[in-house]
């Protein structure tokens, strides 16, 4: 089966992935919103929100941080978690950003940051079910 017909499959059966992609949908909702101040900041607040949830979840249930030395640490997943503390990074920096835009500062990288983000952000599901498949 391809990468696709593999992802499909294991997201209809795993709530977390619906979730991660849900957050996707959600990004990429809020970004055809950009103009449409309050819809884009509710879509983009919430997506950070559910992600940040996601995270708190997987450490509290999963205990994934402790795990890691437990784990067969393979180059998948350490760009995985790379990608992942990259994302939660940037998401800080376009609210600090979106926060400042709403006061009236237009600089330069609330509009460059998200054609990193969002790519990285669909590599981190991506990944995130080839880890989980392992
Ligand atoms: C993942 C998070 C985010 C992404 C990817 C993102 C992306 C973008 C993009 C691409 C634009 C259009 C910029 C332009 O063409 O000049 C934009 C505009 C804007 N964003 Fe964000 N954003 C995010 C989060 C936020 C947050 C959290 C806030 C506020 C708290 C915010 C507030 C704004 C504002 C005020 C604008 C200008 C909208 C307008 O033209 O009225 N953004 N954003």
């Amino acid at each position: 089966m391809n990468l696709i017909g593999s992802t499909l499959l294991h997201v209809q059966h795993h709530p977390l992935a619906i979730i991660s992609a849900f957050v996707c949908v959600l990004l990429l909702f809020g970004v055809i919103n950009r103009r449409r101040q309050a819809i884009h900041v509710s879509a983009m607040l919430s997506a950070f929100t559910i992600d940040l949830g996601l995270v708190v979840y997987l450490e509290l249930r999963r205990g994934v941080v402790e795990s890691i030395p437990h784990r067969q640490i393979t180059p998948l997943l350490v760009f995985h978690i790379l990608i992942s503390v990259i994302v939660l990074i940037l998401y800080g920096t376009q609210t600090y950003t979106g926060l400042r835009r709403i006061r009236g500062d237009r600089g330069w990288s609330h509009r460059l940051v998200p054609w990193v983000l969002l790519p990285l952000r669909m590599l981190n599901f991506v990944t995130s079910i080839m880890v989980t498949q392992g």
